[in-house]
């Protein structure tokens, strides 16, 4: 799976995360075939471990910006965790899960991204223009402009 810039939601340091999400998954599309228990155990813990620790990153952006759907938004992310949870366990249990799981994970992770992610990016954007205007106030005028010239 290549990155595509269609992608990137406009928010650098979540693009990077998504991006570093798309690598492992493409780890996991290299190492599947080659059947090696160990090396495919290493991948999913850190496939899995890296997903969740974006999602509490963009929860926690979301809870600032006050988005009005992270409710609904940490739902997703909590039923996806579970479903990666369930195929780790199924993996500890000797199944050969990489291949459904790779095929869950290239799906779901550009649909997210494509739709539920995209939905925040206004609230974030305004939030931060918000905040930069409030910081201009309090520091003078031509401070706002020097970003947005
Ligand atoms: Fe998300």
């Amino acid at each position: 799976m290549k990155w595509n810039e269609s992608y990137n939601i406009g928010i650098e340091v979540i693009d990077n995360q998504h991006r570093q999400i798309l690598d492992y998954i493409n780890a996991l599309e290299k190492i599947r075939v080659s059947g090696d228990r160990n090396q495919i155990k290493e991948v999913l813990d850190d496939l899995i471990d890296y997903t969740q620790s974006h999602f509490s990153f963009e929860e926690n952006l979301l809870e600032q910006v006050s988005y009005q759907y992270l409710p609904s938004h940490r739902g997703i992310h909590d039923l996806f965790v579970k479903r990666l949870n369930d195929y780790r366990q199924k993996f500890d249990l000797g199944e050969s899960v990489e291949n459904d799981l790779y095929r869950l994970l290239s799906k779901w992770l550009i649909n997210h991204i494509q739709h539920d992610d995209q939905d925040y990016v206004d609230a974030v954007r305004d939030n931060m223009l918000h905040y930069l205007r409030s910081q201009e106030q309090k520091k003078g005028k031509s401070w706002f402009s020097r970003f947005f010239s």
